[in-house]
C-alpha cells in the first residue's frame, strides 16, 4: 500500500484542539467514576450493613459495566456515529450518578453503578476513536493524550469533591445539605460533568472517517477542511478517496472483521488487547484504590495518608504533561520502553520493602527506612506510569488499528482493559493477605514482561497517517 501523505497546507487549527478537548471530557467521567466510590464506600457499607464481599462488589461492579459499555461502543459507533456514542455515554453516566445518589438498598446501588459504568465504558472507547479520527497526524499523540489528562483530573476532582462533601457533614455517613447523607452528594456531583459533556458533544462535527464510511463524502470533506484548516477542495477530495480506499469494502464493519489467523484474531487486535492487559497488569489501580491503607502501613495517620493520596493524584495529572510534550516528538515506543523499565525498578523496590514488613492486615508496619523507601518508590512508579503507559496506551489504541476496524477493535481492547482492571483490583486484597511483597512482585514481573512485549511487537505510529495503519503496513521500529 503506498504511504498516504498529509493534506498539503494542513495545520493544527483551534477547532481541532477544541473538539478534541470536548471528546476528552469523556476521560473526566472515566477518572471521576474510578475514584468517587473511594470516599463513599465505607459510609455505604455502614448504611446498608454490607459484608466485606458485598462492599467490594459495590465498588468493582462498575468495572464490569464499563467492560460491557466498551464492548458495545464499537458497534454503536459504526452504526450510529461517534457523536451519538458520546451523548449515550453522558446520558448513561448521568442516570448512574442520579440513581446511585438515591439508592435505597445495595442491589439498586449495584444496578446504578453498572449503568454509570456502561457510560464510562462507552466514553473510554469513543474519546480516543474520535480524537484520532479528527486530529492531524503530526499532533495526534498530543491531542489523544488529552484524554488521559482528563482521566487524571477526573480522579483528582472526585477525590477532592469527596473530601469537601465529607467535611461538610463531618463524615461521609453523616447528613449534610437538605438532610441527605454526604455519600449521596458525592455521587450526585457526577451529573454536572455528564451534562456538560453531553451538551458539548452535540455541538462537535461527526468524525470524517465515519462520514466517509456512510458515503457522506461532501460532508466528510467539509469537516476535514475545518479541522485541518485546508481550503483546497482537490486536496481534500484526495484525502477522502484515501480514506475510502482504506475502508476496503462497502458493507458495514462488524466484529467479524477482527477475525484473523492468530488464535482467531487479527494480530493487531492482539497487540491492542495485550497493551490493555499490561497497562492494568502493572497494578496502577491498586495504587489508586488502596493507597490510603498503603500509606497507613508505612506509619502515616489517616489524614496524612489522605494528603499523600491527594499528592499522588496531583503528580499523576502533572506527569501527563510530560507525555503530551514528548509523544509526537520522541514517539510512542520509546515512552513505553522507558515506562516499563522505570515501573519494573520501582515495583521491585516496593516488593523488597514490603518483604521487610512486620505484622499483617491493618497492623502491618515497615521498619526503619523501609517506610520512606516504599513511599518514594510508589511515587516514582506513578510518575513512570503517568508519563508513559497511562496516556500512550490510549493514544495507540485510538490510532493503531486500520480505519475499517478501528471502532470495533478498540472496543474489544478497551473491554479487555476493564476486565483486566477488574481482575487485578479484586484479586489484590487476597494477594495482599498472602503478603504485599507477592502482590508488588507480581506487578514487577508483569512490568518486565511488558517491556519484552513492547520491544518485540508494538509498532511505532508517530506521524503516520491513519490510512496507513493496517496489517499490511510494516511496523516501524
Ligand atoms: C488507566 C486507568 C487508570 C488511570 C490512572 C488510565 O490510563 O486506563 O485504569 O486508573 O490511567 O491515571
Amino acid at each position: 500500500m503506498p504511504e498516504s501523505s498529509p493534506v498539503a497546507g494542513e495545520r493544527a487549527t483551534a477547532k481541532v484542539v477544541l473538539i478534541s478537548v470536548v471528546a476528552a471530557i469523556g476521560g473526566f467521567l472515566f477518572g471521576f467514576d474510578t475514584s468517587v466510590i473511594n470516599g463513599a464506600v465505607d459510609a455505604v457499607t455502614q448504611q446498608f450493613g454490607l459484608s466485606e464481599a458485598l462492599s467490594g462488589f459495590a465498588v468493582s461492579c462498575a468495572l464490569l459495566g464499563a467492560a460491557a459499555g466498551a464492548w458495545f461502543a464499537g458497534g454503536l459507533a459504526d452504526r450510529r456515529g461517534r457523536k451519538a456514542v458520546m451523548v449515550a455515554g453522558a446520558v448513561m453516566f448521568a442516570i448512574g450518578a442520579i440513581g446511585s445518589a438515591f439508592a435505597f438498598a445495595v442491589w439498586d446501588l449495584v444496578l446504578w453503578r453498572v449503568v454509570g459504568g456502561v457510560g464510562v465504558g462507552l466514553a473510554s472507547v469513543i474519546a480516543p476513536t474520535y480524537i484520532a479520527e479528527v486530529a492531524p497526524a503530526r499532533i495526534r499523540g498530543r491531542l489523544a493524550s488529552l484524554q488521559q489528562l482528563a482521566i487524571t483530573i477526573g480522579i483528582f476532582a472526585a477525590l477532592l469533591s469527596d473530601a469537601v462533601i465529607a467535611d461538610s457533614g463531618g463524615g461521609a455517613a453523616n447528613e449534610t445539605w437538605f438532610g441527605w447523607e454526604a455519600w449521596r452528594w458525592m455521587f450526585l456531583v457526577g451529573v454536572v460533568p455528564a451534562v456538560v459533556w453531553g451538551l458539548l458533544a452535540l455541538g462537535v462535527p461527526e468524525s470524517p472517517r465515519f462520514l466517509v464510511a456512510r458515503g457522506q463524502l461532501d460532508k466528510a470533506s467539509d469537516v476535514l477542511g475545518q479541522v485541518l484548516g485546508v481550503t483546497d477542495r482537490e486536496a481534500l477530495q484526495r484525502k477522502v478517496s484515501q480514506i475510502q480506499t482504506s475502508l476496503h469494502r462497502e458493507d458495514r464493519p462488524s466484529l467479524r472483521d477482527l477475525r484473523g489467523p492468530r488464535f482467531g484474531l487479527h494480530p493487531v487486535v492482539w497487540v491492542g488487547i495485550l497493551l490493555s492487559f499490561f497497562q492494568q497488569g502493572v497494578g496502577i489501580n491498586v495504587i489508586f484504590y488502596y493507597s490510603t491503607s498503603l500509606w497507613q502501613s508505612v506509619g502515616f495517620d489517616e489524614s496524612q495518608a489522605f494528603t499523600t493520596s491527594v499528592i499522588t493524584s496531583v503528580t499523576n495529572v502533572a506527569v501527563t504533561l510530560i507525555a503530551i510534550a514528548t509523544v509526537d516528538r520522541i514517539g510512542r515506543k520509546p515512552l513505553l520502553i522507558a515506562g516499563s523499565t522505570g515501573m519494573f525498578a520501582a515495583l521491585t523496590v516496593m516488593a523488597v520493602a514490603f518483604s521487610q514488613a512486620s505484622g499483617s492486615g491493618e497492623d502491618l508496619t515497615l521498619p526503619g527506612a523501609w517506610g520512606p523507601v516504599a513511599v518514594v518508590a510508589a511515587n516514582v512508579y506513578v510518575v513512570c506510569f503517568g508519563a508513559t503507559w497511562g496516556p500512550v496506551v490510549w493514544v495507540l489504541l485510538g490510532e493503531m488499528f486500520p480505519n475499517r476496524i478501528r471502532a470495533a477493535a478498540l472496543a474489544v481492547a478497551a473491554a479487555a482493559q476493564w476486565l483486566a482492571n477488574f481482575a487485578i483490583s479484586t484479586s489484590f486484597p487476597s494477594l495482599a493477605e498472602v503478603g504485599l511483597q507477592f502482590a508488588y512482585g507480581l506487578y514487577a514481573v508483569l512490568a518486565l514482561l511488558s517491556l519484552v512485549f513492547v520491544l518485540r511487537t508494538v509498532p511505532e505510529t508517530k506521524g503516520m497517517e491513519l490510512e496507513d495503519m493496517g496489517a499490511d503496513t510494516p511496523a516501524r521500529t
